[in-house]
């Protein structure tokens, strides 16, 4: 037929015109060369250049392609490069790695949203002061969305001049100059080449400057350092007290490596300049989307192994997938930090027409009148099933009959954005959202839309109302904040989960901190984020916002102990971690109600206090680190630029770094751990072993007693395991030394594969 020839012809003449003429594919790659090659930076940038043109022909071509070049702190590049581009270079002896850029995404949602007051600090913990006025000299750097110096939590009232070693930089940009920078907010950069190259076609307005128009990175900084500021409440005088975050008087930088996400380019880039500018924290509530890719693949392992070589400590958040096998940030020169709550509940009631309360959450300032409810199924707009309304969908709910109801929507999946359900009631004009999810339990936020998120069991009073009446009423009240709320703290559902997918013996995460409905500061344009409301200070959940916890508590540790190295403050925290809730209880899971494991929240919740006196502590050294790392490559030749030290030629096996937590993710019969301790607690220290077995595995320790008699001596010793019984999935137990006032405690995590001979 004729007519099936000439489509036939049209087909191949177009595909003969798409291979001759289009220009072979360009994508964002990065390429990691290792340790500085030279003191000079300068030096580094042209030979990184010329590098490049060695590839691509001319220096001008290598000019063009150019993302970003890594000069300051390590060396490499981010370029526009074709595959075959891309194979050449990996084969070139400088190259410890080359990697396609990936997006990393801030790990809270934008609907995660809320309000209220008070300190977003652990509430049982109090002011751990004592170190608070030397915390001036601890400079944090946090990678973000950018961060809006107008609000109150960066003012530098009574701050003194800007530490000596301070090298960084107050970037101009738009709606930014220099003198939005302050004695407490010194730094501020942004990333744009990696994001704009990702998709050139795109172009995205947005300010282009280190101005956070989001409200992410504002928040995380004034958590992690943010000053006391007091009198802030949300609309509706909800929880009216002050704000403050974990280490007052630090100093913020702020690095906007985040646009709508993250790319690879530009976190990398951040981490060259951060180095190098004297940072000593930074924080990274960042993450790819699971799995993550291995350490020297990815833009934050890597550039989080150079800031452990000038001895800094990168805190970051374990992401928000919730599920074994998702938590990202894995390697074990990073704290990974899971979410859990706070005693602080925000109960969003609905009255029904017939009398009866709906008990719910959500952060709702005022009272609302009574309007007709409707299931979301009933509202299905033209051509779309009432399954999908009932899920309120975008654009799924019929404008005309939503106008003025109240609409209950459903969960097709859990961690479905409950923020874009109530914007699709209220693109549709209605008046309020009951929102049906058995996860709900203890998630509160603020919707632009009055809200209620509830569980089965309360949907069922619902329902039973619906079947009752031909036109149901129902009214929100105001939210009312419950306080001392218990048990708490419970392992957040959205936390992701371990065991690490790409060093299955390290533990991750490492450790839990407040991540539920955490308040702190907010761009007043940033509105979206914030129930379309304009407020000073917001409440977000995530591992997000646990993150910058854990990089307060280690600003203030920093700030006592000088000397520790990050690997120490690490330990400080992980090993004085609390495992008990405020009913004395274990630390539980939230959905299932279980006790919490390892691999929930690592160590434990974060104790502040404690960690300022942990008595003992694991240190790891930079060679140590190395070595690890060189263990981790195809060849230890593959790493060989990794770092000025050569690899050793028996690297240390990932069981035996001497990390404050203890895994074999792989036990085959008998195995002998070890590890060092080192003292930070009185001079003269005698403490014992307790051992806590996981089932069907023998534990001893040798020696089982230590006794210290200097400052930071250390003492070796080794952990043998013995299996009994097959476990063939991880099974838990821990080690405690103490002196009696001392608990260094460390998980133990063991899949037993193989019965010992
Ligand atoms: C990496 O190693 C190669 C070969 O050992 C050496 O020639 C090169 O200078 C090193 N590159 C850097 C950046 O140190
Ligand atoms: C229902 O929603 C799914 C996505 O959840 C979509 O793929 C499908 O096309 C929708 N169907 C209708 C008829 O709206
Ligand atoms: C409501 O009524 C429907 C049928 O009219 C019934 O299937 C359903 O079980 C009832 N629900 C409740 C909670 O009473
Ligand atoms: C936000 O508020 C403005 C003004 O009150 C309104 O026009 C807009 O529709 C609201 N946006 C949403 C998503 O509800
Ligand atoms: C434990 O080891 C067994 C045997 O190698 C393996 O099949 C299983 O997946 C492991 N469990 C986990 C949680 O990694």
């Amino acid at each position: 037929m004729g007519l099936t020839k000439s489509n036939l012809w049209y087909t191949i003449v177009a595909s003969i015109f798409v291979l001759t003429a289009a220009a072979p594919h360009k994508k964002a790659y990065i390429v990691y060369m290792g340790e500085k090659s030279h003191k000079d930076h300068n030096v580094v940038h042209a030979q990184v250049h010329s590098f490049l043109a060695d590839t691509l022909g001319t220096l001008e071509e290598a000019q063009r392609n150019m993302i970003h070049t890594y000069k300051r702190s390590f060396t490499g590049f981010s370029a526009m490069l074709t595959d075959d581009q891309a194979a050449q270079i990996k084969r070139r002896e400088e190259v410890v790695s080359i990697f396609p850029s990936k997006s990393h995404k801030l790990h809270t949602t934008h609907s995660w949203d809320f309000l209220n007051t008070i300190d977003s600090f652990p509430a049982q913990n109090s002011d751990p002061s004592g170190c608070e006025a030397s915390g001036q000299d601890i400079i944090v750097g946090v990678f973000d969305s950018g961060i809006w110096p107008e609000s109150k939590s960066f003012n530098d009232v009574g701050m003194p001049p800007i530490p000596r070693k301070w090298k960084g930089a107050c970037q101009d940009g738009e709606q930014f100059t220099a003198r939005n920078c302050n004695n407490k907010l010194i730094g501020a950069r942004f990333y744009t080449n990696g994001y704009d190259a990702s998709d050139p076609e795109l172009q995205k307005t947005f300010i282009k400057s280190a101005r956070d128009t989001d409200g992410h990175g504002t928040h995380t900084t004034s958590t992690a350092a943010g000053r006391i500021v007091n009198g802030i409440s949300f609309p509706g005088g909800l929880g009216a007290g002050a704000a403050r975050g974990g280490s007052p008087n630090s100093r913020v930088a702020a690095y906007k490596v985040c646009w709508d996400d993250c790319k690879d380019p530009d976190i990398l880039a951040g981490f060259d300049d951060a180095i190098a500018d004297g940072v000593d924290i930074i924080s990274a509530s960042i993450g790819p989307d699971p799995p993550q890719a291995n350490y020297f693949e990815d833009a934050i392992s890597i550039g989080a192994f150079h800031a452990l070589q000038k001895n800094i400590l990168v805190s970051c958040s374990a992401g928000n997938s919730g599920d074994p096998f998702t938590a990202t940030n894995l390697s074990p020169w990073i704290l990974t930090v899971a979410a859990s709550s706070i005693d602080r509940r925000f109960e969003a009631d609905v009255v029904l027409g017939n009398g009866k309360i709906l008990q719910g959450l959500a952060v709702n300032p005022y009272d609302s009148q009574f309007f007709p409810v409707v299931l979301g199924k009933d509202l299905a707009a033209a051509g779309v099933t009432p399954a999908n309304a009932s899920f309120c969908h975008a654009d799924s709910l019929d404008d005309v009959r939503t106008k003025g109801k109240i609409v209950v929507c459903q969960h097709e999946i859990p961690i479905e954005s409950r923020g874009a359900k109530a914007a699709e009631v209220s693109r549709a004009g209605g008046a309020g959202m009951i929102d049906i999810n058995p996860e709900v339990k203890d998630l509160a936020q603020p919707f632009v839309v009055p809200a209620s998120l509830t569980d089965e069991a309360q949907a069922s009073i619902l329902r039973a109302y619906l079947n009752s009446t031909s036109s149901p009423m129902a009214k929100f009240l105001k939210t009312n904040v419950v306080l001392h709320d218990k048990p708490s703290p419970k392992v957040a559902f959205f936390s992701s989960r371990g065991p690490n997918t790409v060093t299955p013996d390290i533990i991750k995460p490492d450790i839990t901190a407040p991540g539920l409905t955490i308040l702190a500061a907010w761009p007043p344009i940033a509105t979206a984020g914030a129930g379309n409301r304009s407020v000073d200070y917001n409440f977000l959940s995530g591992t997000s916002m646990a993150c910058p916890h854990i990089t307060g508590v280690a600003a203030l540790l920093k700030a006592r102990f000088p000397y520790w190295t990050a690997a120490m403050i690490k330990s400080a925290m992980m090993t004085t971690a609390t495992l008990s809730d405020n009913t004395n209880s274990l630390i539980k899971n939230t959905f299932t109600n279980t006790p919490a494991t390892p691999f929930d929240f690592g160590s434990g919740h974060v104790n502040p206090v404690a960690a300022q006196d942990p008595g003992l502590v694991y240190d790891i050294s930079l060679e140590e680190y190395t070595s690890f790392a060189c263990g981790l490559g195809p060849s230890p030749g593959a790493l060989k630029n990794l770092t000025i030290t050569a690899c050793p030629p028996n690297p240390i096996a990932s069981y035996n770094l001497n990390y404050p937590s203890i895994g074999v993710a792989d036990l085959r019969g008998s195995l002998s751990v070890t590890r060092s301790l080192t003292n930070v607690g009185p001079a003269q220290s005698h403490y014992r072993a307790k051992v806590y077995s996981p089932p069907g595995v023998i534990v001893s320790v040798y020696p089982s007693e230590l006794q210290f008699t200097r400052p930071l001596q250390k003492i070796s010793f080794t952990v043998s395991l013995s299996v009994q019984q097959r476990s063939q999935d991880f099974v838990f137990g821990a080690l405690v030394w103490s002196d009696g006032k001392h608990f260094v405690r460390s998980p133990i995590a063991v899949n037993a594969t193989a019965i010992a001979s």
